[in-house]
């Protein structure tokens, strides 16, 4: 898919503030600095779409992203940031997950894993979640370009290995580096494939 045009269209704190049209939308989560907006920018095209950071815990709210003039892309905050307050922690969970499970026109959920890590706990918990709850989603094993190609090889099966002790089949999986742009034509097709189904 070619992406003509991208733009930063609001930021909601609640799911019943987001935009109202009938749109496929992808919304993009995973732990606080996983490379959530990174990913958004490099998909994209555009650097600066999406706001980073080194500093984890940059996103807050919402973020809804047009993408060609007929589908957005979604930035939500991410999860199991431990510098925040208890209070801030358990509205963030609010926010997300009555996003995750109260809007309709998201046709999947990338769920970003950092490649480098093993498997943990918030993540796979998480997932579970995801499952109990009929969400579509796919993983994103995030920041390759940190890992030898045999490293890398080895996290992922090794991780997967580990969701098929718990899941009967794995959701699609996408290997990606925002540095190196690989993964990015994968993600791009994938998403113009479900764009042509029809919404619910
Ligand atoms: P929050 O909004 O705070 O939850 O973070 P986020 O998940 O949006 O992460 P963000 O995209 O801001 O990236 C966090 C840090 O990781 C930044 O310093 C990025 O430059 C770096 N980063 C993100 N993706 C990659 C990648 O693919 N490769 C490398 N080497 N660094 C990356
Ligand atoms: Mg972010």
């Amino acid at each position: 898919m070619i992406i003509n045009t991208a733009r930063f269209v609001i930021s909601s704190p609640t799911v019943d503030k987001c935009p109202s049209e009938n749109m496929h939308e992808y919304a993009f989560i995973g732990r606080s600095n996983v490379g959530k907006s990174s990913l958004i920018n490099m998909l994209t095209g555009k650097k600066n779409l999406a706001m980073t950071s080194s500093t984890p815990g940059k996103t807050m709210l919402i973020n809804h992203f047009l993408v060609n003039e007929s589908w957005y892309i979604v930035d939500l905050p991410g999860y199991g940031f431990a510098r925040r307050s208890k209070d801030d922690r358990a509205k963030l969970e609010k926010m997300i997950k009555g996003y995750i499970a109260g809007r309709s026109q998201m046709t999947n959920l990338f769920v970003l894993i950092d490649s480098r890590h093993k498997p943990q706990k918030i993540d796979l918990e998480f997932m579970e979640w995801l499952g109990e709850n009929g969400v579509p989603f796919s993983i994103v094993f995030t920041k390759l370009d940190k890992l030898t190609p045999t490293a890398g090889k080895k996290l992922i099966a090794d991780y997967c290995a580990e969701l098929l002790e718990r899941w009967e089949e794995l959701p699609p999986v996408f290997k990606t580096s925002s540095e190196d742009r690989r993964g990015r034509d994968a993600i791009l097709n994938y998403i113009e494939e479900m764009n042509r189904l029809p919404l619910q």
